[in-house]
Order: C-alpha cells, then structure tokens, then sequence
C-alpha cells in the first residue's frame, strides 16, 4: 500500500491545502493528513478544531485520514509507514523554507521521499495567515476556506475569549 503523510499545521485549512490533499489522494493508496502540534507556538485554533475542520472538510475523500503528531516528522512518518511526504508549493517564495525542510528530512531519513505539488492558480496567494488575519478582523473569508472549515472557524471565533 503507498502511504503518504501530508504534514502542516493547518491553522486554519485552506482551500489550496485542500486541492493539495484531493489531488494527492489520487496519486497514492492512503493519505494521512499529519496536523503538527508544536508546544512551543501558540496557535490560532487550538489542535481539536483545526483537527474537527480537516476530518469536516474531507469526508468527501475516501482514502483521507486526520491525525495530529508530536516531535519529528520523520518518526510520524516511520509509525505510519509512508514512504512519501507531500507538500504542496505556491510561488518561489515558498522554495527556500520547502527546500530546506526537505534536505533535513532526507538526512535524517533517506529512504522517505518529499513530494511537491503545484498548488492551483486561483490558490496561490491563499495562505493560512491571510485567513487567519481576515476572519480575526471580521471580514469575509468564505471564499478562502473549504465551507465545513468556515462553519468550524465561526464556531471558534464565537466562543468566549480570556485575553
Ligand atoms: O505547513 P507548515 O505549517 O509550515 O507545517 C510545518 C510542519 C508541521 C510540516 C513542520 O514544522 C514539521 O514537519 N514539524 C515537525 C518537526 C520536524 O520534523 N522538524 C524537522 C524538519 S526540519
């Protein structure tokens, strides 16, 4: 079975990691979408909502499934057994950050090969920051993110908040 891990930190899901991940499902047998937690950064939404808009957005996508992960990548990827990475790539912009990564990961673990997909045109300047920057100053992001991700969004930002 060919396994990949789609790795991020999906704070939030866009509509670009979604064409990622539907056009990556196609490529492999199963694609285990890896939500990072990172102790040391404060999230926007915290791990159960980013993870609850991810599995929301995906039912759609039979061979798709959410987990979140601590510590290396490659490990995550060694537990699951993928052979592969996916990360999707906008502009030129994102080269050196994606090339840097993958270099590492490949010391670290030769036989696990870093995957790049070409994000869609209308997509490219989509990132998870404008969405989060557009919805926490009450604009309109709907067209941004994938719908079941806009409703989980909503939910979060309604909820009461200590500064
Ligand atoms: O798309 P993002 O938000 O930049 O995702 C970053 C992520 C989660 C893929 C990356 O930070 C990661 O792989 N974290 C796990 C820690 C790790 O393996 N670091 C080594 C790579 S140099």
């Amino acid at each position: 079975m060919r396994i990949a891990i789609y790795p991020g930190s999906f704070d939030p899901l866009t509509r670009g990691h979604l064409d990622v991940i539907e056009r990556a499902a196609r490529q492999y047998d199963k694609v285990i979408i890896g939500v990072g937690i990172n102790g040391s950064k404060k999230p926007f939404m915290p791990a159960e909502f980013r993870l609850r808009a991810i599995v929301a957005s995906t039912v759609h996508i039979a061979n798709v499934e959410t987990e979140s992960f601590e510590g290396l990548l490659i490990h995550f990827a060694r537990d699951k057994g993928a052979k592969v990475i996916v990360r999707g790539l906008r502009a030129t912009s994102d080269f050196d950050y994606e090339f840097q990564i993958a270099m590492a990961n490949r010391r670290l673990s030769p036989d696990l090969e870093t995957i790049f997909l070409m994000t869609k045109w209308e997509h490219s300047f989509l990132s998870s920051s404008v969405v989060r920057e557009v919805a926490l100053l009450g604009g309109d992001f709907s067209s941004f993110v994938p719908e079941a991700t806009h409703s989980i969004i909503s939910e979060f930002l309604s909820l009461p908040r200590i500064n």
